[in-house]
């Protein structure tokens, strides 16, 4: 089973990292106020839907819906619901890394309400994401259209903050290289994926897909990040997490939510290393500066680069810049200024001879990264 921490044990032991991988028994407000600090890399949110059902909904064959009608999901007004909502947006927003994000989940009875608070708690909205069901569940009486998906809000703790975690380049080369779009096509969860009790009814009524939470978790954190959520029911996130070689915290109040996400997380084996490497693009790669390649003896002052076609050259200066025919700059610049550019890459403008051959610099900047990178 995975660990479940009740809430006055986390008060007490304090100590950092006891709370990775355990489910949190207890308010999500309570429990957020016992973490520390920035100690979270994402949060994952399905809050309470406040769905306000009025009596039961049957189906035309008079069957019973299975309806959110739980009392957790009932709040005695939109005031009541926003001041609930506040409070642990902002809790979350204190645990939260600053460069961290925060996807929250909600449909059309509360994501307005969600989204109106997290700009007003100075969260900054990246996305909004809709998830299209591919089997909703049908309108019953005819009078509305069929309500076929769910909204996520994916936003950033700050608006400053640049340096979030989006794996752009793994999810564009996943999507037959074409970039991943703000409207995502999964199934609602059933079959052998859907927790079901003894007497063969779910476990759980707004348990979501895996899929779902997958690319929510590969689109957004590393492996070996952090992810909190606060409304864990099922342990979704916490079994997509460990499954990705992440790792979860989970905050939940019901008990037998609590024993089905923590008999559903041990079951679950983590993929390996080599199947968790997230791919990175040119933007992802540590920056290299012309300098580094004189200062590391790849290249040496006085040492002539050509263009491919050797009809230009510039003399390579101690100082990290290039100088030909009384002109001096940037590799950047320079390789602009000869051909009579604007602009112009030197990295892949400026060659050297390696024996008869000319290779662009650009091979030596990826000598030095392969360097930084085995310093990992
Ligand atoms: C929409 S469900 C989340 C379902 C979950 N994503 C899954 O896949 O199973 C919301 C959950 O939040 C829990 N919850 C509601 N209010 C809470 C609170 N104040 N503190 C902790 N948990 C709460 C409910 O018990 C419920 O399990």
């Amino acid at each position: 089973m995975a660990a479940v921490l009740p809430l006055a044990d986390l008060r007490q032991q304090g100590r950092p990292g006891t709370w990775l991988n355990t489910i949190i028994k207890g308010d999500c407000v309570a429990a957020l106020e016992a973490l520390p600090d920035h100690s979270v890399d994402a949060i994952f949110a399905d809050p309470p839907y406040n769905l306000q059902l009025g009596g039961t909904l049957h189906r035309p064959d008079q069957s019973l819906v299975d309806a959110v009608d739980d009392e957790w999901d009932q709040f005695a007004s939109f005031q009541a619901y926003d001041a609930f909502t506040r409070a642990w947006l902002l809790a979350c927003r204190r645990v939260l890394k600053p460069n961290g994000t925060i996807w929250v989940i909600g449909s059309y009875h509360n994501i307005f309400r969600v989204g109106a608070m997290l700009q007003d708690l100075n969260f900054w909205l990246l996305n909004d994401i809709v998830w299209r069901k591919t089997n909703p569940m049908p309108n019953f009486k005819g009078r509305r259209f069929q309500n076929a998906h769910e909204t996520m809000i994916w936003a950033s703790r700050d608006a400053k903050a640049k340096s979030y975690t989006f794996n752009y380049d793994a999810l564009k080369a996943s999507n037959d290289d074409v970039q991943m779009r703000s409207d995502w096509l999964f199934p609602i969860c059933s079959g052998g994926e859907r927790l079901k009790g003894e007497d063969g009814k779910k476990v759980h009524p707004t348990q979501k897909p895996e899929a779902l939470l997958a690319r929510v978790i590969m689109a957004s954190t590393r492996p070996g990040d952090v992810i909190l959520d606060p409304f864990f029911g099922t342990g979704t996130t916490g079994a997509v997490a460990k499954r990705l070689g992440r790792n979860f915290v989970g905050i939940e109040r019901e008990q037998d939510y609590i024993e089905a996400a923590s008999a559903r997380i041990a079951a679950v084996e983590p993929l390996g290393k080599a199947e968790l490497t997230v791919m990175t693009g040119k933007k992802a790669e540590p920056r290299v500066a012309f300098n580094t390649l004189v200062e590391s003896g790849l290249v040496k002052p006085g040492q002539v680069l050509t263009d491919a076609k050797r009809r230009w050259s510039a003399i390579i200066r101690a100082d990290g810049t290039l100088a030909a025919g009384g002109e001096a700059g940037s590799i950047h610049r320079l390789g602009a200024k000869v051909q009579g550019l604007d602009a112009c890459n030197g990295w892949t403008f400026w060659h050297y001879e390696d024996g008869k051959a000319l290779k662009p610099i650009d091979e030596l900047r990826a000598v030095v990264r392969n360097g930084l990178a085995s310093i990992d």
